[in-house]
C-alpha cells in the first residue's frame, strides 16, 4: 500500500482548512495552499481555534494541539504545494473546469506515485482523472462541513481507481478520525444525492406556503432527529453550493432534481447563507454585512444616492475606465485577448509576450489549445501583474463573434474569482484590424462584468484599459448609458 507521510490541500476555504486541520491531527505533514495570502492567514487562525476547541472538549491534549499546528505549512502555488506530497486533496470551488485545471497542474508537478483526491461533493472524478497520466491514483475524498466535527468520509471509486489507492485513502481517513464508506462514482455519490433532494423539497414546501422556514426546520429536528433543519443546513453549506449541486444532478440524473425556483431566486438575490450574512435566515453583523455598512454608513438597501441605489453605486465604483497600456497595470491579473491556440502574436498578446517574457508563451504551450469562448490562466513573467488570464475569443487569425466574446469575458471573470483575485484589467477584446466593433465590444464586456459583480465575487476592481482616446470615449459612453438606467436594461445584445 502507498505510504502517505505528506498531504497537500489545495484551496484554504471552508473545506480546505477543515481538511488540513484533521490531516495535521492525524499525524501528517500538511501543506495548505491558496493563492490568496489573506485566506491562508484566516485559515490558520481558524485551525488554531478549532484545535483549541478540541482541547477544551478533551478530544486532544495541549501538546497534541501544538504538534498538529507544527505540522502545517502553507504554499501560494499548486506547484510548490504538491512537489513533496504523497497525497494531494483539492478543495477548490465546485467547477469541473477549475478542478481539471488543478489535476493537470498536479500531474505535471507532483511525484509519479502521488495520489490525487478531489473533495468534490458531486462531480465526476473520472473526468478529472482523464487529464492525468495516473487515473488509477485518482479518487474522491468527500468530507463534510464542519470537517473536524463530522465523522464521515465518503471515498469515491472512479472508473480506473485502483484498490491500492482506495486502501491508502481509507487508512488516511481512519487516521483523521473518520468513519469511511466507499461508493462507486455516480452523480452526487450517496450523501449529496439524498441531501440535495431533502433540501430542495424543503424549498418547494416553503414556496407552496405549507409552513414557515422555522417550522420546517423544527419539524425535521424534533420529528426526524436531524441535527439541523434543512434551512439551517443550507445556510451553513451555502445556497450557491447547493444550487450548483442540484443543477448538476438535474443535468445528470433527471427531472426530480430540478432546483426549486425559490432557491434560484435566493441565490440571484445574493442570499447565499451565513457567509453572506443572509440566506434563508438573517445573521446579524456577518462579515459581508458589516463591511457593507462600514463602507456606506447605512444598512438600508433602498437608500437612494443621487438617483442611484446603494448597491448600484458600489457596483459603479468597482469599474474603472482608463486610457493607457494594459501591460503596465499593477493589478492581480491582466486579460489577454487571446486566440484559442494561446499563441501570443500581435496586439495586446504581442506586448504581453515582449514585456512579460517568453515564459508566458511556454506556459501557454503547456496548456495547449482551449475551447473558443473559454479562458486559461498563466503567470505574468516580468509584468507587474501576477497572472495573465487568456480569454480565447477568436481562432488564430480569425474574428470574434458576440457569443464567444461574451463567453470568454465571463470565463475570465470566473477564473479570477475562483483564484480569489481582487483586481483585474481587461483590454477591448477582439477589436483589432477588421475585428469586432468597439461599441458592441463595450456593451458586451461591460454587461458581463456588471452581471459578475452583482453576484458573490472577491473582485473589488475591474479596469478597462483602452489603447486610444476614441476607444476610451466609446467605452465611457456605453458605461454612462448603463449607469443612467441603473444597470437594469443591460442586455449586452448587440
Ligand atoms: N475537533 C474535534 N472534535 C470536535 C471539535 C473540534 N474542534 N469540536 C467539537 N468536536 C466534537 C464534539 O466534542 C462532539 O463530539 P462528541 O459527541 O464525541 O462529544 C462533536 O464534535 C459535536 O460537537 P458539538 O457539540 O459542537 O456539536 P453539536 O451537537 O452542536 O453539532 C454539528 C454540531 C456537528 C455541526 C451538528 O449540528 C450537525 O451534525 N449538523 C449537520 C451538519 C451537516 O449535515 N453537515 C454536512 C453538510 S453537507 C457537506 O458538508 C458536504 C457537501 O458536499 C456540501
Amino acid at each position: 500500500m502507498a505510504e502517505i507521510h505528506t498531504i497537500a490541500v489545495i484551496g484554504a476555504g471552508t473545506m480546505g482548512r477543515g481538511i488540513a486541520c484533521v490531516a495535521a491531527v492525524g499525524g501528517y505533514r500538511t501543506i495548505l495552499e491558496d493563492v490568496a495570502g489573506s485566506v491562508l492567514e484566516q485559515a490558520l487562525h481558524w485551525i488554531a481555534q478549532s484545535l483549541e476547541e478540541a482541547v477544551t472538549r478533551d478530544k486532544l491534549t495541549a501538546e497534541q494541539k501544538q504538534q498538529a499546528l507544527a505540522r502545517i505549512t502553507t504554499a501560494r502555488t499548486v506547484e510548490d504545494a504538491c512537489r513533496e506530497a504523497d497525497l494531494v486533496i483539492e478543495a477548490v470551488p465546485e467547477d469541473v473546469e477549475l478542478k481539471i485545471e488543478i489535476f493537470t497542474l498536479l500531474d505535471k508537478f507532483a511525484k509519479p506515485g502521488t495520489i490525487f483526491a478531489s473533495n468534490t461533493s458531486s462531480l465526476s472524478i473520472t473526468e478529472m482523472a482523464a487529464v492525468t497520466c495516473r487515473p488509477e491514483r485518482c479518487v474522491g475524498m468527500h468530507f463534510f462541513n464542519p470537517v473536524p466535527k463530522m465523522r464521515l468520509l465518503e471515498i469515491v471509486r472512479a472508473l480506473e481507481t485502483s484498490d491500492e489507492t482506495i486502501a491508502a485513502c481509507a487508512e488516511v481517513g481512519r487516521r483523521m478520525g473518520k468513519e469511511v464508506v466507499i461508493v462507486r462514482e455516480s452523480p452526487g455519490f450517496i450523501t449529496s444525492r439524498i441531501n440535495a433532494l431533502i433540501g430542495n423539497e424543503a424549498f418547494r414546501m416553503l414556496e407552496e406556503g405549507i409552513a414557515s422556514a422555522r417550522d420546517i426546520d423544527t419539524a425535521c429536528k424534533l420529528g426526524l432527529n436531524h441535527p439541523m433543519g434543512p434551512f439551517e443546513l443550507v445556510d451553513l453549506v451555502g445556497l450557491d453550493v447547493r444550487l450548483s449541486i442540484l443543477e448538476y444532478l438535474h443535468k445528470t440524473l433527471g427531472e426530480r432534481f430540478r432546483p426549486s425556483p425559490l432557491l434560484v431566486q435566493y441565490v440571484k438575490a445574493g442570499r447565499l447563507g451565513r457567509k453572506a450574512g443572509r440566506g434563508v435566515y438573517e445573521y446579524r453583523e456577518a462579515p459581508a454585512e458589516a463591511a457593507r455598512k462600514a463602507e456606506h454608513g447605512s444598512s438600508s438597501m433602498a437608500t437612494r444616492m443621487g438617483g442611484m441605489h446603494e448597491t448600484e453605486r458600489t457596483l459603479a465604483e468597482k469599474i474603472v475606465l482608463l486610457q493607457g497600456d494594459l501591460t503596465e497595470m499593477d493589478v492581480e491579473a491582466i486579460v489577454n485577448a487571446a486566440n484559442n491556440d494561446l499563441k501570443l502574436g500581435g496586439g495586446v498578446a504581442g506586448a504581453i509576450r515582449r514585456k512579460g517574457g517568453e515564459e508566458i508563451q511556454r506556459e501557454c504551450d503547456q496548456i495547449g489549445s482551449i475551447p473558443l469562448g473559454t479562458a486559461a490562466i498563466t503567470g505574468a513573467g516580468r509584468l507587474k501583474a501576477r497572472y495573465v488570464i487568456h480569454a480565447a475569443s477568436m481562432e488564430l487569425g480569425g474574428r470574434t463573434s458576440a457569443e464567444t466574446l461574451r463567453s470568454a469575458t465571463a470565463h475570465a471573470l470566473r477564473l479570477a474569482a475562483q483564484r480569489g483575485l481582487k483586481s483585474i484589467a481587461f483590454p477591448a477584446v477582439g477589436t483589432g484590424i477588421a475585428g469586432f466593433p468597439m461599441r458592441e465590444c463595450a456593451e458586451i464586456m461591460l454587461h458581463e462584468v456588471v452581471e459578475h459583480l452583482k453576484g458573490s465575487t472577491p473582485l473589488e476592481r475591474v479596469y478597462f484599459v483602452l489603447y486610444d482616446r476614441a476607444a476610451l470615449e466609446t467605452f465611457q459612453q456605453v458605461w454612462a448609458g448603463m449607469q443612467q438606467v441603473g444597470f437594469r436594461d443591460t442586455t449586452g445584445t448587440p
